[in-house]
């Protein structure tokens, strides 16, 4: 049976929209079990729906706090049974429900070459700091920010013309390429952490 995967939003779900699309071209064999967002607006439920896809909307406000929102979050993905936990523009930090629950099956995607430029708005960062090559990252969540285990990571080279949109939309690109790979590889097992390093085995 193809594993189950679980993609967490809060918005446009493009990196969503390029897992549909890896799995439909039968490039990703897995069942994308569920979309949930924090945010009853995001574009990508729509997405998800699209795709025949089970969508649900968690709303914070329905809960205490973050803990008990991420108990709910964590018994939802349970009860589908799902191997791992995508985190694609999904703007909430987990708690240790989460984390507990799915230690090391959770990833998540970012629009820089981390550590560099962690948090909110990384290609502006980037563009401001001047450095001369960007990119994305797809990382383990751990209960840091933008932290965790690389597992892999995309080089974009900032141009002397480029304005955060152009540069956010090369970037996107490769986004859009690592993410379903991340998730093969994460999935196909072969690995190992050797303190913060995701290693693959030969
Ligand atoms: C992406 O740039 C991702 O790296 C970041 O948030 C953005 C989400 O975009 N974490 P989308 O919703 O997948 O289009």
């Amino acid at each position: 049976m193809s594993r189950r995967i679980a993609v967490l939003i809060s918005g446009r779900g493009s990196n969503l929209q390029s897992i549909i699309d890896a799995i439909a071209a039968r490039q990703l064999d897995v069942t994308l079990r569920i979309v949930v967002s924090n945010r009853a607006d995001a574009a990508g439920l729509e997405r998800a729906r699209a795709a025949g896809v089970e969508t649900l909307h968690l709303s914070p406000r329905q809960y205490a706090d973050r803990d008990s929102y991420d108990v709910a979050l964590a018994e939802v993905l349970r009860t589908r049974e799902v191997d791992l936990v995508c985190l694609a523009g999904y703007m909430r930090l987990l708690g240790a429900p989460m984390l507990q629950a799915f230690r090391d099956r959770i990833l998540n995607i970012h629009p820089s070459l981390l550590p560099s430029f962690p948090g909110l708005e990384a290609q502006r960062q980037a563009l401001e700091y001047g450095v001369a090559v960007s990119g994305a990252t797809v990382h383990l969540v751990t209960n840091g920010l933008d932290d965790g285990p690389i597992v892999c990571q995309a080089a974009v080279p900032v141009r002397a013309d480029d304005t955060v949109e152009s540069l956010a939309s090369r970037i996107l690109s490769e986004e859009h390429r690592i993410y379903p790979e991340a998730i093969k590889i994460v999935l196909d097992g072969g690995w190992e952490l050797r303190g913060r390093r995701f290693v693959r085995r030969a």
